[in-house]
């Protein structure tokens, strides 16, 4: 079910009207649906009752406290890629001991840090960052848990900037490379090898992708038992792609159906398995989380016709949602409050001085100045890859929650995005 809907010929966040929104709290604004975002968990959370399994939110896709403090409380762990995740996730009230640490770049600083806070895992995806990790916990007298990032060599079928599993990719260790960089991690003093996990990339319409993927790690594992070295978890990454509605594509397949599918061929293994032992599994979703838990609410500020094309230009850009120009994502734009009238076709574009700057393309629209629109499915991947360019504010962030309406995050102002900067003395 979609918590935002048309009532009274207005698109509403649950039960408040997005035209109120944009009035109380000006625009550009992402407007966020509570329920929406625990609608997602549970679809997860449901179909892992009674597994040992561990939902990662990767908090990449949306980092605001207040998501990850409402998830954190619906029992998620958090996947990050930086130190700074780690204490965002502290600052919401998250559990360390539910965290893994992905990212091919891990600083020493950053692995010190998250040593001390005590996360569940390091998904180490080189023998440099083995060796480094294996020095800092050295240096305090600790032991890391570690897992390693195999690329399994799938083809995720998805746009090549998200698609992360093939060989051509920098990501994780190589397939056949496996077996030698797990003995490398099991020789060194203060790593505890843990677990085997992969990401292969993003927006997956289809799991068969995910399920040959957890064929590989599944064989690894019996290959590293042979050799002593047992895995406690297997870690499939996120990648569960959403339906952005765009013309011509598929439906996603649903979480339920893709988690039915992946246990079920854990079950057929475990129970082929002569020990029977068990795996917890653990999955790294973010875009299937909060994607459709988000809109982001625009103005329309001025109609300029042109000689090829029309365009709308809207108080958003590709500084507050850079999927569109960074990867040529197709994103819904609705009206807040349609209009009667003619409709034309727009491209709609921002105010930055890129022409790059475009948020949709080729939109039949009846909009007039003034008209707000809202980008549909934004709430992933938008306002955490916002940035200030042109020296423009970042977005505020609105959580509904029924009736009540909720500021999660302010907007910027001018001065603070060069509070930090000082003149020679
Ligand atoms: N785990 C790892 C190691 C990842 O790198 C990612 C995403 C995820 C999990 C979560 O994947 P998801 O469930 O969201 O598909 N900015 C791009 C997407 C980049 C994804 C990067 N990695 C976009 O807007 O489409």
């Amino acid at each position: 079910m979609s918590h935002f809907s048309y009532r009274d010929g207005v698109l509403h966040a649950e039960s408040i009207p997005l035209s109120r929104v944009a009035e109380e709290f000006g625009t550009p604004t992402y407007v966020y649906s509570k329920a929406a975002l625990l609608q997602n968990f549970a679809a997860y959370a449901d179909a892992c009752q009674g597994r040992d399994a561990l939902v990662c939110y990767a908090m990449k896709a949306n980092s605001n406290l207040a998501i990850l403090d409402l998830l954190a409380r619906e029992g998620a762990g958090f996947d990050i890629v930086s130190g700074g995740e780690l204490l965002r996730v502290i600052a919401a009230g998250g559990d360390p001991d539910k965290v893994i640490f992905s990212g091919v770049g891990k600083t020493e600083a950053e692995m010190r840090l998250a040593l001390e806070k005590g996360i569940l895992c390091f998904n180490v995806e080189s023998i440099p960052e083995l060796h480094r990790l294996n020095e800092v916990a050295a240096g305090m007298g600790k032991r890391a848990p570690v897992s390693l990032r195999v690329n399994p060599n799938v083809d995720a079928k998805t746009h090549p900037y998200i698609a992360t599993g093939l060989k051509a990719n920098k990501f994780g260790v190589a397939f056949d490379d496996a077996l030698a960089t797990y003995r490398a991690a099991a020789s060194l003093p203060n790593l505890d090898v843990v677990g085997i996990d992969c990401h292969i990339g993003s927006q997956l319409l289809d799991d068969a992708p995910l399920l040959e993927a957890l064929d590989k790690l599944i064989e690894l594992i019996d290959t590293l038992d042979a050799e002593g070295i047992h895995i406690h978890h297997l870690d499939i990454g996120g990648g569960v792609g959403v339906d952005y509605g765009a013309p011509g594509d598929k439906p996603p397949v649903p979480v339920g159906d893709y988690l039915g599918r992946l246990f079920a061929r854990i079950d057929a293994w475990r129970a082929a398995r002569h020990d029977g032992r068990a795996v917890k599994v653990i999955f790294e979703p973010g875009r299937s989380i909060v994607a459709n838990t988000g809109v982001l609410v625009t103005k329309v500020e001025f109609l300029k016709p042109g000689a090829e094309k029309n365009f709308a230009i809207i108080d958003a850009a590709m500084n507050d949602m850079m999927r569109p120009t960074l990867y040529g994502a197709w994103m819904d734009m609705k009206p807040v409050v349609p209009r009667e009238g003619e409709k034309a076709v727009y491209d709609v574009v921002g105010p930055v001085c890129e022409s790059g700057d475009w948020l949709a393309k080729e939109r039949e629209l009846a909009v007039e100045p003034g008209d707000l629109l809202a980008m549909m499915s934004a709430g992933a991947y938008g306002m955490t890859m916002a940035s200030n360019y042109n020296t423009r504010g970042r977005a505020a962030e609105i959580m509904v929650d029924g009736e009540q309406v909720h500021v999660i995050r302010q907007r910027e102002n001018p001065a603070d995005l060069f509070a930090l900067e000082s003149m020679l003395k």
